[in-house]
């Protein structure tokens, strides 16, 4: 999809985020992952800023939040004042930024690799702006590991694209095996539609 289009898309589906503030089921995933991240962190499609009430502020020093939508960012704003989140934002297309290398002690995605033209290309943009030994923490939407699942879910992907703008298609673990990072640890939920990646970088 052209670019311009899926930022209106997401900037269209704010209220669609604000109310998924109160997903109990999400909101479960992301404590678990969450409180993993630590020092200075990049969060990549920071949407409206859902992670934010999950930070654990004793061991996180800042947050940048990257998103291309301009109205998502505005949301997060207000949610990192409502929850005293020492947050800055960068309103950018993640697949473009350039970001110094070796920079953060933590990259946070949550629910964004559904949406990237090239996953694993930024899966390795993670891995070079993440510093030796930092952590990259991802709780992710795609394919099930149930066949006939995943089947229907690479059928209705075509129609599931055009409404919401991302992929369903997507198997995220074969992704981030594809990618330069090395997984510690993956916890599956829903049939593997749903899973927690702990990853570190590789660094030569
Ligand atoms: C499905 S939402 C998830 C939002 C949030 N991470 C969460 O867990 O609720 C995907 C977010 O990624 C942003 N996004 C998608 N593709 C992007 C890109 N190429 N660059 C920057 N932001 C992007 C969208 O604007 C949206 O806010």
């Amino acid at each position: 999809m052209d670019k311009k289009k899926l930022i209106n898309k997401y900037d269209k589906q704010v209220s669609i985020y604000e109310n998924n503030l109160n997903n109990s089921t999400l909101n479960n995933w992301r404590r678990q992952i969450i409180k993993d991240a630590y020092g200075k962190v990049m969060e990549v499609g920071v949407g409206v800023g859902a992670n934010f009430p999950y930070y654990d502020k004793d061991k996180v020093t800042e947050i940048t939040g990257v998103d291309f939508s301009t109205k998502m960012i505005e949301s997060a704003q207000e949610t990192a004042l409502k929850y005293n989140v020492n947050a800055d934002f960068i309103n950018h297309d993640i697949s473009t930024i350039r970001l110094e290398v070796n920079s953060y002690d933590s990259i946070v995605s949550t629910l964004t690799l559904c949406s990237y033209p090239d996953p694993v290309d930024t899966l390795n943009k993670f891995n070079s702006w993440c510093k030796k030994g930092g952590t990259i923490l991802l709780m992710e939407h795609g394919l099930s590991t149930n066949p006939l699942l995943s089947m229907a879910m690479k059928g209705i992907n075509p129609l599931y694209n055009r409404i919401s703008g991302c992929h369903c298609n997507r198997n995220i673990v074969k992704l981030v095996e594809k990618s330069n990072l090395k997984i510690e640890r993956i916890d599956r939920f829903w049939s593997g539609i749903f899973v927690l990646v702990w990853a570190r970088p590789t660094k030569s």
